[in-house]
């Protein structure tokens, strides 16, 4: 949620403004609201921002275009506090103007704050908790006379979550952030360093970066790069390499980044899968801080995760529970926080996330932890609060998704959380090597299914265009397919803003069935006949459904011919091993709601309302 971007560049350097532009492109994902972005140049600070995209900025510039200069602060808004207007968006400035400031997160004491300034006689402009921020920034400087020691003693006074970046019209060349609850990370340069609310916003200039703690602040000037704690210890942390490709983070000739990242997902499940078993046989995590006595001795896995992730968890646990025999249980992660869940040193809670940065799996693993739990992530983003404050990584190699909708990122979630389910099969002895090496084998089957797939996605966009007037969609799956029921209608909904339901198949005739009218689109995940009890039970929903005029779009394995009398449309996937189906069924659904939304006229990478981080509660 929210982007930010800071840039220091050497003194001859005078290419902030295309810097910070571009990397706004890049994390515009995040949030698209506002845009706006402050440079200091000539003992001022000058600032443009707009309301809307962040085209909008960019037309503005390009009519009163920024004078050259080499330190720069950007951000694009998804809104908290106030409507998305000119004025909320950011950069600040404080009221002396020597001072701006952007922000990820929500200070919570903002309207106390607001009373000590008002006392005074400090009125806002805006409607935002920022704009608070930036006044006490600017009292402090004027205090102090120093840019990162104004900041320290601004975060003592706030309260809640922020990512803040700062930058001051007496300090060119020093960008100085701080941050609590909320993602930052430092890019280091060659003659120019970087703040980023993660690693896309410089990823295609350096891929070296250090993360950063929690209740820690950075000085970044062209050649130095300074981390302390918000009471002044200096911090020395070793830097990491971004491994991600650059041109994974570009459309790459597809029109939209969804349709990009659906073709890259052959790829995630083949990277994620890469290098994971040792010479020996065994399996390897990226990151294990927990002792192998104490993964042996785990009595529970609680998932936690949200959205498209938690329904990865879903697939995961039909998966685990089988090869491990650990019960499994699936936690939306705002749920668990907040309810007083039974979870002790036994206890294994997997985080399940693509940004490593949601709010509610953030407080959710914190909540875990206070209880004597351990935390095991299964993450994309490098660097991220969730992989770092976790006892163990698993990282998916998916590469940077773009699209707010998540696509690749559920077939990667589901790819580890596999690996993992083998890794402590193995470990405690519920699974022969040479039994973890079959069903590895078969994963590596999958990368090359899924592009079988998606080689055939016009058969299911003719689908879509024939359907583009459809007021409501139903998704039906049993065992594996009930999770990817879930995910295809969450996709419809998220981005061809259609009422969709995804029901478990067996439940309907408990009271879903009621919805079905003549004509009612229903999609339904067939699982493999080579499970005939299974495959039995969905064929009885299928003609429960057809039997009272339901529209039947089956998404069935190649040689099923059962599906045919019932179906409107079958679309084929390949013979597949029971649970791996979901990393083949899920792509059609994912297509389905992209080209629908494409009908539509709808912008597929950026729905409404919706950010691809959600760094809020
Ligand atoms: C749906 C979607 C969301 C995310 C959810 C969790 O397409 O993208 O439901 O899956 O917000 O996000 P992460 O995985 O970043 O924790």
């Amino acid at each position: 949620m929210c982007g930010i971007i800071g840039y220091a560049g050497g003194e001859n350097s005078a290419r902030a403004v295309d810097v910070v532009l571009e990397s706004l492109a890049r994390l515009e994902y995040r949030g698209y609201d506002s845009a706006g972005i402050a440079i200091v140049a000539d003992g001022e600070i000058v600032q443009v921002k707009k309301a809307g995209k962040l085209q909008g900025l960019l037309d503005e510039l390009d009519k009163h275009p920024l004078p050259p200069t080499s330190t720069a602060i950007g951000h694009t808004r998804w809104a908290t506090h106030g409507s998305p207007t000119d004025a909320n968006a950011h950069p600040h400035m404080s009221f002396d103007g020597r001072v701006t400031v952007v922000h990820n997160g929500i200070v919570e004491n903002h309207g106390e704050l607001a009373r000590g300034l008002a006392e005074r006689g400090i009125q806002p402009i805006s409607e935002t908790d920022t704009e608070i921020v930036a006044h006490l920034l600017a009292l402090a400087l004027a205090d102090t006379g120093d840019l990162t020691e104004a900041m320290r003693m601004t975060v003592r006074e706030l309260e809640g979550s922020f990512t803040l970046v700062a930058v001051a019209a007496d300090s060119p060349g020093t960008v100085v952030a701080a941050r609590r609850n909320a993602p930052l990370v430092v890019g280091l340069g060659d003659g120019e360093n970087f703040v980023g609310s993660d690693v896309a916003a410089f990823v295609s200039r350096t891929q070296r970066a250090i993360e950063m703690g929690q209740d820690e602040m950075v000085t970044i000037r062209p050649d130095s790069v300074s981390i302390q704690t918000f009471d002044g210890t200096p911090v020395d942390r070793a830097e990491f390499h971004v491994d991600w490709n650059v041109d994974a983070a570009v459309k790459g000739g597809f029109d939209t980044f969804m349709e990009k990242e659906i073709h890259d997902q052959p790829s995630a499940v083949r990277d994620t899968l890469l290098g994971r078993m040792s010479p020996s046989g065994s399996l390897q995590l990226d990151e294990l801080r927990i002792d192998e006595s104490i993964l042996r001795r785990i009595d529970k896995i609680i998932v936690v995760a949200c959205g498209t992730a938690a329904y990865a968890g879903h697939v995961a646990k039909y998966a685990v529970e089988h090869w491990c025999r650990i019960p499994v249980e699936v936690e939306l992660a705002h749920e668990f926080r907040y309810r007083d869940p039974v979870v002790s040193e036994k206890t294994l809670v997997v985080a399940i996330t693509q940004s490593g940065e949601t709010m509610d799996t953030l407080m959710a693993i914190r909540h875990a932890k206070d209880q004597g739990a351990k935390i095991l992530a299964i993450v994309n983003t490098h660097g991220s609060t969730i992989a770092r404050e976790s006892d163990a990584v698993l990282y998916t190699h998916a590469g940077p998704e773009v699209a707010v909708a998540s696509t690749k990122a559920f077939v990667a979630q589901i790819t580890a959380a596999y690996l993992l389910g083998l890794y402590l099969a193995q470990l405690r002895g519920n699974k022969y090597s040479d039994e973890v090496v079959t069903y590895l084998d078969e994963l590596m089957k999958m990368p090359d299914r899924v592009a079988e797939v998606i080689a055939r996605a016009d058969e299911i966009k003719a689908l879509a265009r024939d359907m583009k007037d459809v007021t409501s969609v139903l998704f039906l799956g049993r065992h594996v397919g009930y999770p990817v029921a879930l995910e295809g209608a969450l996709k419809l909904k998220e981005l061809a803003y259609i009422h969709a339901e995804g029901f478990a198949a067996g439940e309907l005739k408990h009271g879903p069935i009621a919805l079905v009218e003549d004509g009612q689109p229903v999609f339904l995940i067939v699982p493999t006949p080579r499970r005939p009890l299974l495959h039995a039970k969905v064929m009885s929903n299928l003609r429960e459904v057809s039997a009272r005029g339901a529209r039947v779009l089956c998404i069935a394995e190649e040689g099923d011919t059962a599906v045919d009398e019932f179906a409107h449309a079958v679309f084929r996937i390949p013979e597949t091993p029971t649970l791996l189906h979901p990393l083949v069924s899920v792509v059609p659904l994912q297509i389905f709601a992209l080209a629908l939304a494409t009908e539509k006229g709808l912008n597929v990478d950026q729905p409404r309302n919706l950010a691809k981080s959600v760094t809020v509660e």
